[in-house]
């Protein structure tokens, strides 16, 4: 829903009633004490009906922000908490919409906050009417004028720090959309007096100090001013400067803000040209000078100042001069110049500053008019903002012209009021069809009339006066008034025959007062001939007009003496009248909104709400009237739609809708609560209520209604969303359960099909396999029988072809050749066989190259075959000798030098053939064994190294040396008694027999021989030992080795060279240890 429709409605929240009409009871104490009220809450505006009442809060509310334009913005009346926007909303909407011009009154006393209730209401309308860059121009210039006529025309005063001294009234133009074309404003009764003279605490008009303390040196200087307030004689100084004010700054924004509204800077310089002079007329002061006809006439005392005035405004000096001392009256053509004394100077003096002044500013708004108003000369809309003071009266009796002129106004104001209002009211009811009652109400046309009367007003009379000729005063102005008003109810003096007041001391002999609708003012009649003459000496008047300064030229266009005209300016009070009655008649055409302001103090504090000064003014804005205007008939009316709206709940039919017309509704709805039927009446679109303690009575029931609602609703919607919160938790968890489902199914789902797939994989893959292996199998058999095939098919017509094949007859050739040469070969080698000796080392040579391996290989078998032929022819006998030299072969060969040569002899072994020689018969019968080996060897005598022959003998079991020539043995030595045998490497045929120690042969020692056979003596020596004690002898061989004689050890050396007996190895003792062997070298 949006805002907009949120039906709210402006007895909602209310302090106090928000509308006086609604007051009840209806008396002056309950309507100051809801002033009261609702002042004391921040509430400064409350409604009479449309009428809207203002307290000046004395300080800023937060009220006024865009967000609270927002708020009232095409809002309906009473929709909202009264609001100033809220009148100029409607005021707006009606213009736009419904094509009605508006006016906006807004009265009140000084300080009330009209001017600021004025300036709100042309915000709020700037910030909701058109936008756009035309558009936006017109509405600066329109609140951009604001400042510029406040500066001119607004001062402080006792009573307000920035008090308006002049009525405005500003028409602001609309074309048919709603956006602001320009404007016009009016100014009524510029209070001029001011210009000289201020009361106390009051000031002159802003302007002069502005101007003051906001110019730059060099524009003062121009000007030919001074800073200084106190050199000026029109400044008071008792209030120079107002607290929270900053006349500087105020001047720069006057300045742009007359930029803004379209004034060019010369325009502008001469305007603050006019103000300089005017200020400076002040200072110029008169001496009396005797003149010969013993009258006083007056000089002017310093002329430096007159000089500078006629400088700035471009007088000359002697114009002035003479227009300040003579005074030139026409009457029929005829010139009478009389002398002024001092004190007609210094009247005269102050008229012109008055005169310049008022002049000056009705030129501004001229001018400023001139800048906003309407470009186009299409119809308009137009809404009128009135900001004019309100009814005056001072306590002590003080009330002069001015008051009496505003309070004219005021009258006037109040009538249309009251005939605006009425009319409406009654309109109202003939629109809406309801019988008219007459309203009884104090219509102060009677008192307008009292003032304005054209044959017998008091305004006539006091012209009447002013232009009589003969000795005219004030007191001959009361006289008349007397003379003519005395019957009047509304008039009263004390001069008068009606005997009432002849004793009444509140009314001074001075005075007359007036019963104005908003109470009794006493005037003071002193000042009001010559306020109304408001004369300007003629002489004056020309003196400007001969200005050079065009400005100042042409504010005096009556001081043209061509256009001289004889007859005398309008008064000051029929001027005023014609424009009050202008003003009258443009009201009259316009749709009337009414703000009225009030005051709440005297002090200009906040938060104080002084009850009699606020009654006061209650009573004279005549408010009282204005709610009982207003009741008159009915207090309160409202449209059926709302009204249905509103209160439909209080009954069952209408509740929660009624679907027929609303004003059935309504009907209904009255009935059905029981209104007494005279407290209302059914308009055509309004239901009009009689007596406000109805209506609270409809709000009372409504408010006890809505708590039952509210809780009826809260029960319901806690119900709703509970259920709805409850119904989504379920269907979410509903979802979220089959979510949950579908992904565990999706999950199993998953698992078994890949599972599937894996064995189904696996089996395919088996089955694939074996059947790839079979198909592979029976492809490799198929394969295998059609190489087969294809081979014993080849092979079988290969073989039945292959005769017919060139091919084959090569190979045949070959081996046929090779059978050839092998055939030739080995005939060839059968006939060149060598021999069958195993030594026979020749061979017959290799007659090709390829029977290389062949050739030797049969080499070889041929060798084995002779050598096992040869073999074979072997004896027993000499198989034993073979064995023998095998055997001394493998002692020797490569280690003794003497092995080759032995060799080729063959062993015989006894070559001493001791059996058969007689010599050694003896000997051979001592020897019963056979005999292995017997033969000579030398026996080296241990002593010299000579050797002795001995017989050798090797029996079966010992061995023996015997004496070579008588055979007697020597020694014997059993084999088993043998260790080892040891010899030289050397050719020499010397060894050493060791014998064991500890036998028999030990005590003798080692045996040290020498034989040429020394290879034939030892091998058998170690095969018979071998063969008789199983045991091997060692076979030594050294070059040097020991020997043990008896008990001494003798190393036997060996060395090579030549011994003396030529090719024989010598043995030499050499000493008790060693026994050289001298070899011969080889
Ligand atoms: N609505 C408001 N909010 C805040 N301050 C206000 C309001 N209305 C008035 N005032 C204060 O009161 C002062 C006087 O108001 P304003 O000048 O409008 O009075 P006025 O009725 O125009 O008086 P005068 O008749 O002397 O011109 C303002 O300067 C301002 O300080
Ligand atoms: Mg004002």
């Amino acid at each position: 829903m949006s805002k907009m429709e949120v039906k709210t409605s402006l007895l909602d929240n209310m302090i106090g009633v928000g509308d006086m009409v609604l007051l009840e009871p209806l008396a002056e104490e309950s309507f100051l004490e809801n002033l009261k009220k609702r002042f004391d809450h921040n509430e400064i505006y409350t409604y009479i009906g449309s009428v809207v009442i203002s307290m000046n809060p004395y300080r800023s509310l937060p009220i006024y922000s865009p967000e609270k334009v927002e708020e009232y913005r095409n809002r309906n009346f009473y929709e909202l908490s009264p609001h100033i926007f809220a009148l100029a909303d409607e005021a707006y909407r009606s213009l736009r919409d419904q094509d009605k011009d508006q006016c906006i009154l807004i009265t009140g006393e000084s300080g009330a906050g009209k001017t600021e209730a004025s300036k709100l209401v042309m915000s709020y309308v700037a910030a909701v009417c058109g936008k756009g860059a035309e558009v936006n121009q017109v509405k600066e210039q329109l609140l951009q004028s604001n400042p510029v006529l406040e500066a001119f025309g607004n001062a402080k005063t006792m009573r307000n720090d920035n008090s308006s001294r002049f009525g405005k009234y500003m028409d602001i133009e609309f074309d048919f959309k709603g956006d602001p074309l320009g404007g016009v404003i009016s100014n009524y009764l510029l209070e001029k007096s001011r210009v000289v003279k201020q009361p106390r605490g009051e000031r002159n008009f802003h302007i002069f100090y502005q101007l003051l303390s906001g110019a730059p040196d060099d524009m003062l200087k121009k000007l030919n001013l001074e800073r200084d307030f106190s050199k000026y004689n029109y400044l008071s100084l008792d209030s120079a400067t107002v607290n929270g004010v900053d006349d500087a700054a105020n001047f720069r924004t006057v300045r742009n803000a007359m930029q803004i509204v379209g004034f060019m800077d010369d325009e502008t310089q001469s305007v603050l040209e006019v103000v300089s002079a005017v200020l400076k007329l002040g200072n110029i002061e008169f001496k009396p000078e005797s003149r010969v006809n013993g009258l006083d006439e007056s000089r002017v005392k310093d002329k430096n100042e007159l000089k500078e005035i006629c400088e700035l405004i471009g007088i000359e000096q002697a114009v002035l001069e003479r227009a300040f001392s003579f005074r030139t009256v026409e009457a029929k053509q005829e010139k009478v110049s009389t002398t002024l004394n001092v004190a007609q100077a210094y009247y005269a003096r102050d008229a012109l500053a008055k005169n310049l002044y008022s002049r000056l500013f009705s030129w501004l708004v001229n001018r400023i008019n001139e800048s906003i108003k309407a470009q186009t000369k299409t119809r308009k809309k137009v809404m009128g903002v009135l900001d004019i003071y309100g009814f005056e009266i001072f306590e002590n009796g003080d009330n002069s012209f001015e008051q009496f002129i505003i309070n004219y106004c005021n009258e006037k104001l109040q009538q249309i009021f009251i005939e605006l209002t009425l009319r409406e009211e009654q309109e109202e009811y003939i629109r809406e069809g309801i019988e008219w009652t007459h309203i009884d109400y104090f219509n102060n046309a009677i008192i307008c009339d009292l003032i304005e009367n054209n044959t017998n007003g008091i305004l006539a009379m006091l012209d009447e006066e002013c232009l009589r000729p003969g000795t005219v005063s004030d007191e001959t102005f009361l006289e008349k008034l007397n003379q003519i008003c005395a019957g009047h109810e509304h008039f009263e003096s004390r001069m008068s025959k009606n005997s009432k007041f002849l004793n009444d001391h509140t009314l001074p002999h001075n005075c007359f007062r007036i019963q104005h609708y908003a109470g009794k003012v006493l005037y003071r009649v002193e000042g009001f001939v010559d306020k109304n003459n408001d004369l300007l000496y003629r002489d004056l008047s020309q003196a400007m007009w001969k200005a050079s300064h065009s400005l100042v030229k042409s504010l005096f266009p009556d001081g043209n003496p061509t256009k001289i005209n004889l007859k005398r300016p309008p008064t000051a009070g029929f001027q005023f009248k014609a424009s009050v009655a202008t003003l009258m008649k443009n009201l009259l055409t316009k749709n009337p909104n009414y703000i009225r302001c009030i005051k709440p103090n005297d002090k200009k504090a906040t938060h104080i709400f002084t009850d009699s000064l606020v009654c006061h003014q209650v009573r004279y804005l005549g408010l009282m009237e204005n709610v009982r205007v207003r009741r008159a008939g009915y207090a309160f009316r409202q449209t059926y739609e709302p009204c249905l709206e509103r209160y439909k709940m209080l009954c069952k039919q209408t509740w929660p809708h009624w679907r027929g017309p609303a004003r059935e509704g309504v009907e209904v709805l009255l009935k059905d609560l029981q209104i007494p039927r005279e407290e209302y009446s059914y308009g055509r679109s309004k239901i009009f209520i009689r007596n406000p303690r109805t209506l609270f009575h409809l709000e009372d029931q409504r408010k006890q209604r809505l708590q039952d609602l509210a809780t009826l609703i809260q029960k319901i919607y806690r119900g709703w969303k509970c259920r709805t919160r409850f119904l989504l938790m379920k269907r979410s968890q509903v979802t979220v359960a089959a979510w949950y489902r579908r992904y565990a199914q999706q999950k199993k789902y998953q698992r078994i099909k890949s599972s599937a797939i894996v064995v189904q994989s696996y089996i395919r893959g088996w089955k694939a396999r074996r059947e790839l292996k079979r198909l592979k199998e029976e492809a490799r058999r198929k394969h295998a029988v059609a190489v087969i095939w294809a081979y014993w098919l080849g092979l079988k017509v290969r073989r039945d072809y292959r005769k017919f094949f060139r091919a084959n007859a090569g190979k045949k050739i070959y081996e046929f050749t090779i059978q050839r040469i092998m055939q030739k070969y080995f005939l060839e080698l059968k006939n060149k066989m060598p021999s069958m000796s195993p030594i026979d080392k020749t061979w017959p040579a290799r007659p090709y190259l390829f029977l290389e391996a062949t050739h030797t290989e049969l080499r070889r078998i041929f060798h084995l075959w002779r050598c096992k032929k040869y073999r074979d022819q072997f004896t027993e006998q000499k198989k034993a000798i073979y064995d023998e030299k095998l055997e001394a072969s493998e002692m020797f060969k490569d280690k003794k030098a003497l092995y080759p040569s032995s060799v080729g002899q063959p062993f015989q072994g006894d070559y001493l053939e001791i059996s058969k020689n007689p010599k050694y018969q003896k000997l051979s019968t001592l020897v019963e064994e056979k005999i292995i080996l017997a033969d000579i060897v030398n026996k080296i005598n241990r002593a010299n190294g000579k050797g002795a022959p001995r017989i050798f003998l090797l029996t079966k079991n010992s061995f023996l040396l015997a004496d070579q020539k008588s055979g007697q043995i020597k020694s014997s030595v059993p084999l088993s008694d043998l260790t080892s045998a040891s010899m030289s490497a050397q050719t020499d045929g010397f060894f050493a027999v060791r014998v064991k120690e500890g036998t028999p042969a030990a005590a003798k020692g080692d045996f040290l021989l020498s034989s040429d056979r020394l290879i034939e003596i030892v091998t058998k020596l170690y095969r018979t030992c071998l063969s008789s004690t199983k045991e091997k002898i060692n076979i030594e061989i050294s070059d040097e080795f020991l020997v043990q004689f008896k008990q001494d050890k003798v190393c036997v050396k060996f060395v090579q060279g030549s011994p003396k007996n030529g090719s024989v190895a010598a043995c030499k003792r050499k000493n008790n240890r060693l026994l050289e062997v001298a070899v011969p070298s080889p």
